[in-house]
């Protein structure tokens, strides 16, 4: 029995999706546990493109119960689509399908005050705009709607009314419009509605998952988002509203960090960030714009261009150290052929002095100098299946990379498809 984590050590999109899936081929459960329908998990399964947002990557592979854990935000009528999207291509017939009780739940008056503000206001964060701040603040404020309430009419009609009032004031000092009657009433029927659909899924998460391994069940935690977006420990303020770090996983599906065996740190070969905020090793102009078209650097959930730069590797000993990473995946390794040096920043310079973690104050970072390391670029890596087809500066690259990073890695992939694959460990081992 093994308990896995894999966990994004960077500010999202690291490709999670790819190897939670050909994790999933080992685990017999799979667990999502942070965030909601802001994460995007792009999957290409004999050439088919398919995107999750709520429902674990794991859901590819059929009898593997998929968790969305507590600590997620969910918009009942995003699960249901996507539910219903999954089904029309023959997925999650047979998956066991557990949501937890106590997740929040998005609303539609949670997005549009995430809309006025990010409009209205300045320093806005560029979120993703699917509600997810003003439901996890919500959720602290202890007024939060969780998906029990959705079969408790009057219930929900009580928390609805008294978040719109404290709303209501704040969207119209905004500029914003505030919903009718007749609108309010609409968002309550729907989330009644979504409600009994979804109930045949909602239980008690958190026994599900601890019962799994009791009973000796390999288990696969999804981290959503990365490292750097993390509420506690990422740039704040440029950082989404939960905890992405592995420790996230044990707090929201409300499991003991005694169970956890192993943590897996998934990272590109190069680095991106979409929305607002600092990025030190950011790339600009053509070169950016390489990177991004290689890539397929555009937002899985809201199409915006990724901002590219170079791999971060004081960053990614920072998420090391955060999430206790035992080692990492290293994704979209080929999408750097083709250039003639391959540039990764090694360390930072601030006030004299040499860091070898990120600063994560925003003055800090500011400030703070990269120090990059250059080496020997490699041609296409088509084709490659094999460690040791891999060209030797690509080798050379990866090596120094891991060295640096101060843990092995597990994974490297060179392609979108499963196949595009070498695997170096096997994270379920004992
Ligand atoms: P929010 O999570 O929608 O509140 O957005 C907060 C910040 O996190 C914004 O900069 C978003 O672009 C970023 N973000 C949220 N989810 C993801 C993701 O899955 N991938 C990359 N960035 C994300």
């Amino acid at each position: 029995m093994s308990v896995v984590i894999v966990v994004g050590a960077q500010w999202g999109d690291e490709g999670k999706g790819k190897v939670v899936d050909l994790y999933t081929e080992r685990a017999d459960t799979i667990v999502r546990y942070g965030g909601g329908a802001n994460a995007g998990h792009t999957l290409v399964i004999k050439g088919q493109k398919l995107i999750t947002r709520l429902v674990p990557s794991g859901v590819c592979h059929p009898n593997k119960p998929c968790v969305l854990g507590d600590g997620m935000v969910i918009d009942p009528r995003s699960l249901l689509e996507e539910i219903d999207q999954l089904q029309a291509r023959g997925l999650l017939l047979n998956n066991e399908l557990v949501v937890g009780q106590d997740a929040h739940v998005i609303l539609p008056y949670h997005k549009r005050i995430e809309g006025v503000r990010e409009d209205r206001t300045a320093g806005a964060i560029g979120t993703t705009r699917r509600g997810i701040g003003p439901a996890y603040e919500a959720k602290v404020g202890r007024r939060g709607v969780r998906i029990r309430d959705l079969f408790r009419p009057e219930r929900l009609r009580e928390l609805v009314a008294a978040n719109l009032e404290e709303l209501n004031p704040v969207v119209r000092h905004l500029g914003g419009e505030v919903p009718t009657d007749a609108e309010v009433e609409q968002w309550i029927a729907d989330a009644l509605a979504a409600g009994e659909r979804l109930k045949p899924f909602v239980r008690d998460a958190s026994r599900f998952v601890v019962d799994k391994i009791a009973a000796g069940k390999h288990v696969l935690f999804e981290g959503a988002q990365g490292t750097l977006l993390d509420i506690d420990h990422g740039t704040y303020p440029y950082v989404t509203s939960s905890s992405t770090i592995a420790a996230g996983a044990c707090q929201s599906t409300g499991i003991g960090p005694s169970k956890i065996d192993r943590v897996i740190g998934i990272t590109k070969a190069y680095a991106t960030r979409v929305g607002g905020g600092p990025f030190p090793t950011e790339l600009h102009g053509d070169a950016a714009d390489a990177l991004r078209q290689a890539g397929g650097e555009f937002g899985a959930v809201t199409g915006r261009p990724r901002r590219c730069g170079w791999l971060d590797l004081p960053a990614l000993r920072l998420g090391v150290r955060l999430s206790g990473m035992d080692g990492l995946a290293l994704t979209k390794l080929d999408v750097l052929a083709g250039l003639p040096e391959v540039a990764v920043c090694v360390a930072y310079k601030l006030d004299g002095h040499e860091l070898d973690e990120l600063p994560t104050d925003l003055d800090d970072i500011a400030r703070a100098e990269p120090v990059f390391a250059r080496y020997p670029g490699w041609a296409s890596l088509a084709g490659v299946r094999a460690w040791d087809d891999l060209p030797a500066t690509t080798r050379a690259y990866v090596e120094q990379v891991g060295k640096l990073a101060g843990v092995p890695f597990y994974l490297v992939s060179v392609g979108p498809d499963r196949e595009e694959t070498m695997v170096l460990r096997d994270p379920f081992a004992a």
